[in-house]
């Protein structure tokens, strides 16, 4: 497939730029008036119109992107897609001030999609999955990481994961799936907090990993979820059977989750509304990816994490969406970066690479996902017309995506 005319090809880092550390961040390149060769479904070339070669320029199939940009596609590094059932009987609780941590306790939150996943059948999640997962590669995602979480029994963890395999063979993205049994206490193990750690450890983990399900363990470390005690007995379970760590940190408050995550040699620390500055000092000696979630934050209702401060500090930090259906029932990227421009006060090009290549550096797949370079995956998008990069988080909750490419072949759903 050849693309001619293009405004501006986006995301050009070169091939050893694995991850973008602090001002790196600030660095998007593009080349304007380009064309784009895509051949066996990878990268194959591209360079400026007024220099195309001729035995390319003579390609048959063609596509003209004259005003539009050529994006690679969004890499989605932390969701919880598969779910038996919305919840918006929690959105009026919600708006009337009740918090996250009181819809919980009033038999709303995790404890609530535990319920209703444990009754549902693998068939019935994987349909309710397809559709979410189909929704986002429209919005222009192009690899996505889903955790387990709402099992919580050996058994319907295990079924969300082998959900979750389903969709890595359905679909034509890369697919990292986490097992997050330690979301929150099962009612029955309110007062035996180590009983069910037990069988995280001793019952759940050992099938998980002989049944090779999960790429990445997580633990949602929080007060009145699990201590960093428990946290740390869980994640070295983890990876005692290969599975490296990817946590939910700081969420609701400042809790030593990010310093456990670290000690355990953590890919990615996810959340982080709250930190401070010995939050920072940790996250500075470490390769530790930090991964924000804004649209949480716009659901909920909580502070915004520190965007600027961990750039400012020289850490990777990337974008993903959070997709559950308790704090942010939405999976759309584009959302997402223009609300790490808005709120969080990132500029395009660093909110752009937060959600492209550290994404996909944040799910270990950024070798061959997440820019624009020569030899790695064509998983791309083709944007309307537009007059720069940055109308795209501008025009925020409008559809800037025209078309979809995934492994080099125009993606319609
Ligand atoms: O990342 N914080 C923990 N887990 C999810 C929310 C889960 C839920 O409310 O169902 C999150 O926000
Ligand atoms: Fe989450």
């Amino acid at each position: 497939m050849l693309i001619t005319n293009i405004k501006g090809l986006v995301g050009l880092h070169s091939k050893d730029k694995l991850v973008l550390r602090g001002g790196e961040l600030d660095y998007l390149p593009i080349l304007e008036n380009a064309w784009l060769l895509i051949e066996n479904g990878l990268i194959k070339d591209f360079g400026e119109m007024d220099s195309i070669p001729s035995h390319i320029s003579n390609l048959a199939s063609h596509i003209s992107a004259e005003g539009r940009y050529i994006f690679p596609s969004w890499c989605d590094s932390h969701t919880h897609i598969v779910f038996a059932a919305s919840r918006e009987e929690e959105f009026a609780m919600k708006i009337q001030g009740k918090s996250y941590e009181e819809i919980a306790a009033a038999g709303g939150g995790i404890l609530n999609s535990a319920d209703k996943l444990q009754k549902a059948s693998e068939d019935e999640l994987f349909e309710g999955a397809s559709i979410r997962l189909k929704q986002m590669i429209l919005q222009g995602t192009g690899a996505v990481e889903i955790k387990s979480g709402y099992g919580l029994t050996t058994e319907s963890e295990i079924k969300m994961l082998r959900v979750i395999r389903r969709l890595k063979d359905h679909f034509p993205i890369p697919i990292k799936a986490t097992f997050l049994a330690a979301h929150a206490y099962p009612a029955e193990f309110k007062n035996n907090h180590q009983g069910y750690i037990d069988l995280i450890v001793n019952e759940m983990l050992p099938q998980i990993a002989e049944e090779k399900l999960a790429d990445y363990i997580d633990v949602f470390c929080e007060k009145g979820f699990f201590s960093v005690e428990e946290t740390d007995q869980v994640l070295k379970a983890g990876g005692k059977h290969g599975l490296k760590p990817k946590v939910h940190a700081n969420q609701l408050s400042v809790s030593g989750a990010v310093e456990v995550s670290v000690q355990n040699k953590a890919i990615s620390v996810d959340h982080l509304e709250e930190s401070d500055e010995e939050t920072i000092q940790t996250l500075r000696n470490a390769d530790t990816i930090v991964t924000l979630l804004p649209s949480c934050s716009f659901y909920l209702g909580i502070p915004f994490a520190d965007a600027k401060s961990f750039i400012k500090a020289d850490l990777p930090v990337a974008l993903a969406t959070d997709y559950n259906p308790g704090s942010t029932p939405s999976g759309n990227m584009n959302f997402v970066v223009s609300l790490g421009c808005i709120k969080m006060k990132m500029f395009p090009e660093q909110a752009i690479n937060a959600a492209t290549l550290n994404g996909a550096a944040a799910m270990e797949i950024s070798e061959n996902y997440g820019s624009i370079t020569v030899g790695k995956k064509a998983n791309l998008f083709i944007t309307k017309p537009m007059p720069s990069i940055a109308y795209l988080p501008y025009s925020f909750g409008e559809m800037q995506i025209e078309t979809v490419i995934l492994n080099g072949e125009i993606y319609n759903g």
